[in-house]
């Protein structure tokens, strides 16, 4: 299937650097959580599939790794560009902008990565994640909630169904990652942990939210029904949209593969 461009061009617009607060915070949580399981970047070879704007990119190069990041959207790799030369690190980062089924792969990896991404939607797309890397693998995903009352709230206006936020965005929850690597007898240390942020959005901005979350969800947009939910989500002339969320990390490591500890 081919990876929709302009959603994720779009989205490029509003998602957060990589050094925004809350994003920081999961990715030290994570990387932490990877450090304590005996995972150490330096040195290493890391692909990062959906890398976005280098949320773990650019943490991992800082750390020393040599980031080979891909992502289908040119509008976040731009800005993930811009954060490598800013912070010193942009000789240890090379993006590819490619969707990553389509991705040649010309090598093995020390270490691959998938955080957050649609990119990893099929079993194809996770087998082709395991055979990418020569010693181990990190996948981040949606644990078991993810709540958006604004999105709920435009989703169940717009249909008569009850919306999954996680399975309708194109996300592959940890528990079906994990599915996979049982049925493949791959051995793997998991996390789960909760989060949460905030967005500020203009009347206009958070129009164009709805637009995309609703066209993400194939639900045929009605500009009254978003408008008087926008209004209702309304604070001092911002729109404000609250996500709340448990995140799940898992790591596996290919047996015979030489640790760096
Ligand atoms: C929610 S963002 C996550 C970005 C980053 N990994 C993070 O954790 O902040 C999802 C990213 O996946 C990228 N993406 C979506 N589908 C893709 C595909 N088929 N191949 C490669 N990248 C894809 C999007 O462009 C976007 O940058």
């Amino acid at each position: 299937m081919e990876a929709k461009l302009t959603f994720w061009d779009n989205m490029a617009k509003r998602y957060p650097r990589f050094n925004d607060a809350s994003m920081s915070k999961d990715v030290n949580h994570i990387l932490n959580w990877c450090h304590e399981n005996d995972v150490f970047f330096d040195n290493m070879s890391v692909l990062d599939i959906g890398a976005g704007k280098g949320s773990m990119t650019i943490p991992l190069a800082q750390k020393g790794a040599r980031v080979t990041a891909i992502d289908v959207s040119a509008g976040m790799l731009e800005a993930l560009n811009e954060d490598a030369t800013q912070t010193g690190v942009s000789h240890h980062v090379q993006t590819h902008q490619s969707d990553w089924g389509a991705f040649a792969l010309a090598k093995q990896y020390d270490i691959v990565i998938a955080s957050m991404t649609p990119a990893i939607n099929e079993v194809q797309k996770i087998e082709k994640m395991l055979g990418a890397t020569k010693q181990l693998g990190i996948y981040v995903g949606w644990g078991k909630y993810r709540t958006n009352k604004l999105v709920e709230a435009l989703a169940k206006a717009h249909t008569l169904q009850e919306e999954d936020d996680c399975s309708s965005a194109g996300c592959f929850r940890v528990a079906q990652f994990m599915e996979i690597l049982n049925e493949k007898q791959i051995a793997y240390e998991s996390t789960f942990f909760d989060t949460g942020w905030e967005e500020e959005y203009s009347f206009e901005e958070a129009k164009e939210y709805a637009y995309e979350q609703l066209g993400r969800k194939e639900l045929t947009p009605d500009d009254a029904i978003i408008e008087s939910i926008l209004l209702a989500h309304m604070q001092n002339d911002k729109v404000i949209v609250q996500t709340q969320a448990e995140k799940g990390v898992v790591l596996w490591k290919k047996l015979n593969a030489s640790s760096n500890s």
